[in-house]
């Protein structure tokens, strides 16, 4: 029997029908996404196979989730003054920021933008850290404090073990970057080591977090209920305030904390074999092309540096069955892997959200090709699909949160590319959210802008508050 909550899931999740002159292609075309569409059965099913992950990852069994203990205890208390820099390396973009605090509360920004090329992004450890050292001392001597001691919250945002708060050894690469020689190695004291050859500034690295972190922290400071850190960008990502007598994972001495911030590492949810259910051809194709293969299977179902090749690879399986773009000639330039990329897939959303079809149009010429009426409703459909997928599933993880929380009122916060520019993200995740969690669950979603900025200068701010304490 089919209960009201799973019902009203069940039509909650049905995308917009594909209205085609011809049926029978219709119906192929359906078919061959139909495994993208997951049923509200399959839903649960997901749920409960994250839930049971989370159990086994806080208990430190095995798991495809982390869990990570991020040692940050508590956030801001409003006595936090000074000046504090944030290092924020992962997304798309590599930042040095310096925050002024007065009373727990930023009153002055300054942030300058690096771009890091694909050689130090895929290379080796030592030229790409000498280089963020380089951007750190160009940077604080543009600002005319070379001479000032300046606590540094480092925003490494890849799969770490943390032994402590400013111990970060890296699991694996993921999103751009790999520099193979880097991994089971302290970012910090690759950082560290890195300036001390330099030696031209008084940067003390205190912290080393997640950009989720950052966000979870930066959304506090907007509102007090902030309780789950979520980054929907190149790469995804959740934390969350974990009761501190759940956690095992604790190298540190312990002082009476009542509660810490975890760092989930959704991204790899799946990468034990738990999720193969949910897997297509597509993901294991998208899988092949990514750079690191066999890894962060999740990740590559929801974010934005894999959300338009996923697309795309279901559109140029779609042009070779000759179920679309049948009347032109192909450009070779779709079939290609990377060309697609997720800002498109968002453009062309937004052109089915308005009934339109000038956005859809003007990617396909810029592809090559000349769309008739058909092509366009298929490749708004199949951008519907994969993007309606990627918000049930991370919608499924936020509901199982909110309810292992269990706090009367929650509110996530949330930063990243796509969440920000997708246009219909936000609108299902809180509908799904709320028809996956308890029924009456209240939570909000609030947009923690550039928490893995910020959010990274704030908690140099709380471990320098939690030093000084100590000592
Ligand atoms: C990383 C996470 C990060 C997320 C969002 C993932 O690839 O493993 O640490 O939080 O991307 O940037």
């Amino acid at each position: 029997m089919v209960v009201p909550a799973e019902h009203a899931l069940h039509e909650a999740i049905q995308v917009s029908p594909l209205i085609l002159s011809d049926d029978v292609r219709r119906q192929k075309i359906e078919n061959c996404v139909a495994k993208m569409r997951l049923s509200a059965v399959t839903a649960r099913k997901i749920q409960d196979v994250f839930i049971s992950e989370m159990n086994k990852g806080i208990h430190q069994q095995p798991s495809s989730l982390q869990m990570e203990n991020t040692y940050i205890p508590e956030l801001l208390n409003g006595t936090e003054e000074g000046l504090y820099l944030a290092l924020d390396l992962g997304g798309t973009n590599f930042r040095v920021l310096l925050l002024e605090l007065a009373h727990g509360a930023p009153i002055r920004q300054e942030v300058k933008q690096y771009y890091i090329g694909s050689e130090l992004r895929v290379g080796s450890a030592i030229p790409l850290f000498d280089y963020l050292a380089e951007c750190v001392s160009d940077f604080v001597i543009s600002q005319g404090l070379q001479n000032v001691e300046l606590p540094l919250g480092f925003t490494f945002s890849f799969p770490m073990i943390q032994h402590s708060l400013d111990v970060g050894v890296l699991v694996t690469w993921t999103k751009t970057f790999n520099c193979p020689d880097a991994v089971n190695k302290d970012a910090v004291r690759l950082l560290r080591e890195a300036l001390d050859r330099r030696g031209d500034t008084k940067v003390k690295v205190l912290a080393v977090l997640n950009d989720t972190t950052g966000t979870l922290v930066q959304g506090s400071t907007l509102d007090h209920n902030t309780a789950i850190g979520l980054v929907l960008g190149t790469g995804s990502n959740a934390c969350y305030l974990e009761r501190a007598d759940r956690v095992e994972h604790w190298e540190t001495e312990r002082h009476g904390e009542s509660e810490v911030i975890i760092d989930i590492e959704w991204g790899a949810f799946g990468d034990n074999g738990v999720l193969d259910f949910i897997k297509t051809d597509f993901d294991r194709e998208n899988d092949a092309n990514s750079l690191i293969v066999n890894s962060f299977t999740f990740e590559k179902y929801i974010a934005g540096k894999y959300l338009g090749e996923v697309v795309r690879v279901i559109l140029a399986k779609l042009t070779k069955q000759r179920l679309l773009f049948v009347g032109d000639s192909t450009s070779d330039s779709l079939l290609t892997t990377g060309n697609l990329t997720t800002d498109l897939v968002s453009h062309i959303e937004q052109d089915s959200l308005d009934g339109g079809d000038s956005n859809t149009k003007e990617i396909l010429e810029k592809f090559g090709i000349i769309p008739d009426e058909d092509d366009i409703r298929i490749v708004q459909y199949v951008c519907e699909v994969a993007s309606n997928r990627a918000a049930l599933l991370v919608s499924i993880c936020l509901a199982s949160l909110l309810d292992r929380i269990d706090k009367e009122q929650v509110t996530i916060a949330v930063d990243g590319s796509l969440y920000k520019h997708h246009p219909r993200l936000e609108g299902w995740m809180k509908q799904y959210i709320s028809l996956l969690c308890t029924p009456g669950r209240k939570f909000k979603l609030i947009h923690a802008e550039d928490g893995s900025g910020k959010g990274a200068a704030l908690v140099s701010a709380i471990a320098h508050r939690l030093k000084k304490r100590l000592q």
